[in-house]
């Protein structure tokens, strides 16, 4: 069976987009196969360089991710922090890592564009152009094989699979060459104003909010002016909502709702309640660990142990083949 691997940038709390795009189906694999999922922690000084937010973080999406069930049977769950061979990789793949390569990351070039003057790289950080490869780490130093991500990731396991096949021809054979696992049809949750929901453009709804507030973000969702009466648009964004939390039944009554002209505001309130139903389970536990992180530091420092073992095995190898060994 193929190993499969995932990291999530702890930046924030987690939203719902997270939650439909990465967490729900990487959740569900994990009850099936076995999982290698990580909190990159390290790729989060990239995006801020607030020490406190970076500590939160670590503890809030380690809570929902346990929270909402991930089997951690199946799982070894870490923190990219705590397998220093990670770093140890990165440097070795940075000596063999063509430039140019990194000169055609989406990232890196979309903030070059970005950037007005004549110093294009004014504002890229070093972590930010090398990002690639410390993803290439987190990826290869356990030889994961099946990697889902968001398809705005696809271009960062293609650089993967590139920094894996110049590795194995330098050096001899030791890598596997990733897949990404993209799920293009229900993994995109649309934002309140119809975008791409992320932190960047605040249009995003807290996987864990409280129920009012929920109701209230909700609320916000951008419709369009049709009165009650009216037959609703199924392209809608409110419709993509229900695509995305709503069961077989719940869409068959919705389908009925937006036919027969439901007005918005009691489409907004059938909304609320599915994705509630699916939520309220998780919030309590989350709130629990959350106000408990010792548990959540021990359940991740079982899953270290098992990530450890498996990554100094592997870069015993690695260095040894680059020729770094006892003499
Ligand atoms: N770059 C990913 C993101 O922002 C997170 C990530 C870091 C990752 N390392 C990874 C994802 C390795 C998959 C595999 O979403």
């Amino acid at each position: 069976m193929s190993s499969v691997l995932t990291g999530i940038t702890t930046n924030g709390s987690p939203h719902l987009g997270n939650y439909v795009g990465a967490m729900r189906p990487a959740i569900e694999l994990s009850k099936k196969s076995k999982s290698f999922i990580f909190l990159a922690d390290y790729h989060s000084l990239i995006k801020q360089q607030d020490p406190d937010l970076t500590h939160q973080s670590t503890l809030s999406i380690a809570a929902a991710w346990i929270a909402c069930g991930l089997n951690l049977k199946n799982t070894v769950f870490y923190r990219q922090s705590s397998i220093p061979e990670i770093m140890e990789l990165n440097w070795i793949l940075t000596s063999i890592t063509p430039k140019g390569l990194m000169n055609r990351a989406h990232a890196y070039k979309a903030l070059q564009d970005a950037t007005n003057g004549k110093d294009k790289d004014k504002n890229v950080q070093m972590g930010l152009y090398n990002y690639p490869i410390l993803m290439s780490s987190d990826i290869l130093i356990f030889n994961a094989e099946l990697i889902p991500v968001g398809s705005d990731q696809k271009q960062h396991i293609e650089m993967t699979r590139d920094i894996a096949n110049k590795f194995n021809l330098t050096y001899g054979n030791f890598f596997n060459l990733p897949e990404p696992m993209i799920d293009e049809t229900n993994s995109v949750l649309p934002g309140i104003d119809g975008n791409k929901m992320s932190k960047s453009y605040s249009n995003y709804i807290d996987l864990f909010s409280g129920e009012k507030t929920l109701q209230k973000k909700i609320n916000q969702i951008k419709t369009d002016s049709l009165e009650p009466g009216e037959k609703k648009p199924k392209n809608s964004i409110l419709y993509k909502y229900f695509k995305c939390f709503g069961n077989e039944k719940d869409l068959i009554k919705i389908n009925d709702y937006f036919d027969e002209g439901m007005g918005w505001g009691d489409l907004k309130k059938e909304l609320f309640k599915i994705i509630n139903h699916e939520l309220a389970p998780f919030r309590d536990k989350y709130l629990n660990l959350i106000n408990n992180p010792k548990k959540v530091e021990e359940i991740l420092r079982e899953g270290e142990i098992k990530a450890q073992k498996i990554a100094s095995a592997n870069l015993k190898k690695i260095r040894s083949l680059v020729g770094i060994r006892s003499l």
